[in-house]
């Protein structure tokens, strides 16, 4: 199979998982990039199960409002029962590098408001040690020379992000991104709440206090489970 293939093949175990267990009714979280597109898609063929959607980056508001499925300002929902996006990079513990489409720190919230985050992605997304996809960190863009010199002092060589004519990436909250290369982190949580506290960080890329409760992983043999929450 291709990774495409593979996308749409979690896309759709996605979207079986949740109509079997999300309750009508319910209004739930949608990630961003190319696999959670492929979610987007299937679950599309039973909106009218859910009350809504809350998304996670301006893409996915017009992907949804595209299949007619009406999106929510997370500040008027008081429960989300699931979120469910792709990673860049996933770890032996539901830990994750995300951000590789720029819409981290919304991912994040979104995430950090769910009852369960069930992750996405093909086989090739699954690494022993995160750090070797570059890790997106979202910075006020008057702190970006700071926060790069402080990053290059964990051993880490960051870059701005920028567009195809070289002008600065900025996020949909209008800040930049350094994506981070050379890193191991064999400490997710460690690494992440170190770069959080620095001024000028808006999101670390690391999803990993608060990682994959669930991951639908696509692979040769059809899609793997696993189940983070069994070995916390
Ligand atoms: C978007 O900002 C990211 O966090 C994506 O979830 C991640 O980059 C995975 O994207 P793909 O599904 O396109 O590989």
């Amino acid at each position: 199979m291709t990774q495409d293939e593979l996308k749409r093949l979690v896309g759709q175990a996605a979207a079986d998982y949740v109509n079997v267990h999300v309750a009508e009714g319910a209004v739930i979280g949608v990630g961003t990039g190319s696999t959670a597109n492929c979610f987007i898609d299937a679950i599309a063929a039973h909106k009218h199960r859910y009350r809504g959607a809350i998304s996670s980056s301006v893409a996915t508001t017009a992907r949804l409002q595209q299949h007619g499925i009406a999106v929510f300002d997370l500040n008027e929902v008081e429960s989300l029962p699931v979120y469910v996006d792709g990673a860049d990079e996933i770890d032996p513990a539901g830990a994750m590098i995300k951000g590789g489409g720029g819409a981290l720190t919304r991912e994040k919230i979104v995430a950090s408001v769910a009852e369960v985050f069930v992750c996405i992605a093909d086989a090739s997304k699954r690494v022993p040690v995160l750090g070797g996809f570059p890790l997106p960190v979202e910075v006020v863009p008057m702190a970006r020379t700071a926060i790069g010199r402080r990053l290059a002092a964990l051993g880490g060589v960051p870059v701005l992000r920028v567009t195809q004519d070289g002008a600065p990436y900025i996020t949909d909250n209008g800040n930049e991104i350094l994506d981070v290369k050379n890193l191991a982190i064999d400490k997710p949580c460690v690494f992440e709440a170190t770069v959080n506290a620095w001024p000028g960080v808006v999101t670390v890329g690391l999803f990993a206090s608060r990682g994959a409760d669930l991951c639908l992983l696509g692979t040769e043999r059809g899609v793997e489970t696993v189940d983070f929450r069994a070995r916390r």
